[in-house]
């Protein structure tokens, strides 16, 4: 659990990044319609959970620092026993000032009263600029009505600021508690990956396989942290799949790219294994390929390395294996300058993981990979794809998607594998799924 104390700190040290001159502006999420009075799921936005711990929608933190009369304001929907009878509690303005640790709080429907007396005196405006054209307008009409009153004296910003540029390099170094959580998410998605192997022999169409992961997810408090993917045969090769409803062959290799969202953190988490418990010769090949790459690269996660080393590496194993099956042609050099192996790799091999599952961060500083540091966590997720009717290919190889995703802590001892409890290895996976 991340502590109020520990909100308050977050908030402290972003205003303490943003200077005193400026204004922050973090709206919370809004329940979206789906159709009549059914909403789709709500989902807290990221940036507002960091920073205020309130699953609410209809919100708005306001942080100006220095100000004298308060610094951290939140704006909220008022309680109202009705709509609370339909729909279920609300903190309300009241009791957020002492739950959330908040200065202030007030009704979200004072909003415009209140918003351009804050804006007006500051210089700077850090908001995430076109990331919701309907709050944008908003914000533009509450400065407007500043500006309008430049000739009495109103001073309105005049810098705006991408506030992605501070909280991301936050967000991106991850905490204790933090780590706890995503811990917790990343062992729901292990033991979901598992059943999800174990149910595959007697499945029949690939969304029985997603069931059995969805029913770890729900079982233990969680809900999927993206749409699973679980494509057998050639819809492995389709990166994004997830129609998930084709039936599943004996011969077929099977891929499941599939994590939780536990207390909103998010694990990922891939293993592709065999319908039928054992692999082929062939299958057996290419998977080796991309289990040593993604071996290596992990080997390749240290701190002061540069970012970019595990992808170089991993696609320097995946090449060299390409080449020792005959799948590509020449020598490694070549095959890397001219990045003929992107015809069966690629995408790049991780991202940053976090509260949301491609989580914010940069992945350069100054034009340069940046470097792994302690608290960083990150997936390493090297992967083959040969889509059927590729030419050149032996029909062995042909339709075979193979992919292999981890989810790494950096630590300064090393990466720590936090997903490392699915089986990886072609004997493991043969022997957990031969078990009864
Ligand atoms: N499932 C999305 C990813 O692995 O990045
Ligand atoms: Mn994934
Ligand atoms: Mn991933």
């Amino acid at each position: 659990m991340i502590t109020r104390a520990e909100f308050s700190k977050r908030r402290k040290r972003l205003m303490a990044m943003a200077d005193e001159q400026s204004i922050l502006i973090i709206p919370s999420a809004n329940e979206r319609l789906r159709s009549k009075d059914t909403t789709y799921p709500f989902r807290q936005d990221s940036d507002f959970w960091y920073l205020t711990g309130f699953n609410e929608p209809e919100a708005l933190l306001v942080m100006v620092p220095g100000r004298s009369k308060g610094e951290c304001l939140l704006f909220c929907r008022e309680r109202d026993a009705d709509k609370e009878a339909w729909d279920g509690p609300r903190v309300g303005p009241e009791a957020a000032v002492e739950a959330l640790a908040m200065d202030d709080a007030y009704p979200i429907s004072d909003l415009d009263d209140i918003l351009p007396g804050l804006l007006e005196g500051r210089s700077r405006v850090y908001y995430h600029y076109g990331r919701d054209s309907d709050f944008d307008l908003t914000l533009m009409g509450w400065l407007n009505r500043v500006r309008a009153q430049k000739r009495l004296g109103a001073e309105p910003p005049h810098e705006f600021l991408e506030l992605g540029h501070l909280l991301d390099e936050l967000r991106l170094f991850k905490s204790a508690g933090e780590i706890a959580l995503m811990r917790r998410s990343a062992e729901i998605a292990v033991e979901a990956q598992i059943a999800a192997m174990q149910a595959t022999p007697q499945a029949r169409y690939e969304y029985e396989v997603e069931a059995a992961l969805q029913h770890v997810y729900r079982r233990r408090n969680a809900v999927p942290s993206y749409e699973p993917i679980v494509g057998s045969g050639p819809n492995a090769c389709v990166l994004h799949y997830r129609a998930n409803n084709a039936p599943v062959k004996k011969g077929d290799l099977l891929l499941c790219d599939a994590g939780a969202e536990y207390a909103l953190y998010a694990s990922d988490i891939t293993r592709t294994w065999p319908v039928s418990g054992r692999f082929n010769p062939a299958q057996k090949a290419l998977y080796q390929r991309v289990l040593d790459a993604h071996q290596a690269a992990i080997q390749a996660a240290r701190v002061g390395a540069a970012y970019d080393v595990i992808h170089s590496t991993a696609v320097s194993v995946l090449t060299e294996g390409l080449l020792s099956l005959g799948l590509l042609k020449g020598s490694l050099k070549n095959a890397l300058a001219t990045e003929s192996y992107k015809k069966f790799y690629m995408h790049k091999t991780g991202h940053w993981l976090g509260l949301d599952v491609h989580d914010v961060g940069e992945y350069k500083l100054g034009g340069k990979s940046r470097q792994l540091e302690p608290g960083m966590v990150f997936t390493i997720e090297p992967g083959l794809y040969i889509a059927p009717g590729t030419p050149g290919v032996p029909a062995k190889y042909q339709g075979i998607g193979i992919r292999i995703e981890d989810d790494i802590l950096m630590t300064k001892n090393g990466p720590e594998n936090l997903t490392v409890g699915v089986p990886a290895t072609v004997d493991a996976i043969e022997a957990l799924m031969a078990k009864p």
